[in-house]
């Protein structure tokens, strides 16, 4: 059996990647494709332990290297446990956020830098790169509108969840500015879709990226 494709997708917080991926994954399975669907951080038992730790916003004081350490134990797990074993399954894997997401926050974000980053990725995820990664990079203001509408939502609901999402305006320009980075540094890889488009219009040049890739 051939080897899977791996995908993931990435992008500031109320980017629209979540429902892109959805979408994506009915586009895949309706094409005869198995997919396998996972996120980081989370995915596995493990994994959703430490996003509740990262992500909780009464968890104070986490020191940006601990962050940075507990995102990659979270991923040496997903891949462990479900990307490793679907990819040799065959299957088309979809993965919300992975390692370009730590080279934005938590090295540009919380100013880490990039080489510690991408040397932890070498050392504990085996340097697993994706074969394809969509980039949703809207527009600055909308997203930062929607990722604050998000919280005051969660802050109603009582959902947690809020760590991230309350961080100032000029750290998510550090992310934001890190994303263009990258997608500069790895144009094979990273599929920058700017501006809003729709979510039909974005789903047709998600498609078309991904088609082009696996041929069909
Ligand atoms: P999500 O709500 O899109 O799943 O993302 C959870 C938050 O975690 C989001 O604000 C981005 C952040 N994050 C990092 O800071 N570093 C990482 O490596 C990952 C995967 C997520």
């Amino acid at each position: 059996m051939s080897r899977g494709f791996f995908v993931t997708f990435e992008g500031l917080d109320g980017s629209g990647k979540s429902t892109q991926l959805r979408k994506l994954a009915q586009w895949l399975e309706a094409q005869g494709k198995h997919v396998t669907i996972t996120r980081q951080p989370g995915g596995t038992r493990i994994g959703d332990r430490i996003r509740a730790l990262l992500l909780d916003s009464g968890t104070e004081n986490v020191a940006p290297r601990t962050e940075l350490g507990l995102m990659f134990s979270d991923r040496a797990q997903g891949i462990a446990e479900i990307i490793e074993p679907a990819l040799e399954r065959g299957d088309v894997v979809l993965c919300d956020r992975y390692t370009d997401s730590t080279e934005a926050y938590q090295g540009g974000g919380r100013q880490l830098g990039s080489e510690i980053v991408l040397q932890l990725h070498a050392d504990l995820c085996q340097n697993l790169w994706p074969d394809l990664t969509i980039l949703l990079l809207p527009d600055f203001e909308r997203s930062l509108e929607r990722a604050r509408n998000r919280n005051a939502r969660n802050a109603r609901t009582g959902q947690d969840e809020n760590r991230f999402e309350s961080e100032d305006e000029r750290f998510y320009r550090r992310v934001y500015d890190t994303y263009r980075a990258i997608a500069a540094r790895e144009p094979g890889r990273v599929v920058m879709i700017e501006g809003d488009e729709g979510i039909e219009e974005v789903h047709r040049r998600v498609v078309d990226a991904v088609r082009a890739r696996l041929g069909i």
